[in-house]
């Protein structure tokens, strides 16, 4: 008789940033992408373009992470790609007007724009500068993914029972388990 145990704590991958149980990754590499190979980038990862669903969520993002890097412009997963004027974030997500963050006068679609990026244009005073704008949907930009938390250091416990009759005939159990790492999320 057998059995195994898995224990598991929610962690995230190297490089991706913990808050609110998610995981965060800020993308300001070289190059910078289009939307769409930006939110496909996410999904490979096991993620999508972040979304807030909260307010603190919307602005820890800004606030503690997109202020020390010197990228302005940022993808988010929201967009009105299937119908104009109709936004949606990309993780499904339901769109919380109440969440929103717009620069004034966006969403303007000035340029066929269904995509939106958090934009930060140094303003002083800066009162606008972490807000959204609608862009062109190619536009070159760093972006934020958002996934859920993975299970990193994740422990294993192997039970072997063994049970014989000893040479008195009475029952013997034996219980052997050993415990072991399994590194990596996933
Ligand atoms: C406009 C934005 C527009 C952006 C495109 C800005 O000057 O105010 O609405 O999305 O240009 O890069
Ligand atoms: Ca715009």
């Amino acid at each position: 008789m057998s059995g195994v145990l898995m224990s598991s704590q929610a962690d995230c991958p190297s490089g991706w940033v913990l808050n609110d149980n998610k995981c965060w990754f800020f993308s300001d590499l070289q190059p910078a992408l289009s939307w769409t190979a930006a939110e496909s980038m996410c999904q490979q990862n096991n993620g999508h373009l972040a979304s807030f669903a909260t307010v603190e969520e919307r602005d820890w993002v800004v606030d503690k992470n997109l202020k020390r890097k010197d990228l302005t412009r940022w993808w988010i997963g929201l967009n009105d790609i299937q119908v104009e004027e109709t936004f949606v974030w990309s993780d499904g997500t339901p769109y919380d007007p109440a969440v929103s963050n717009w620069k004034p006068l966006e969403p303007n679609n000035a340029y066929l724009e269904n995509c939106v990026e958090i934009w930060i244009d140094n303003d002083f005073p800066p009162v606008n500068d972490k807000q959204w704008n609608d862009r062109n949907c190619d536009g070159l930009n760093g972006y934020i993914c958002k996934r859920d938390t993975g299970t990193q250091s994740c422990s294993m416990t192997i039970f072997r029972h063994y049970a014989w009759l000893d040479w008195r005939n009475s029952f013997r159990l034996l219980q052997q388990t050993s415990v072991r790492d399994v590194i990596g999320v996933v």
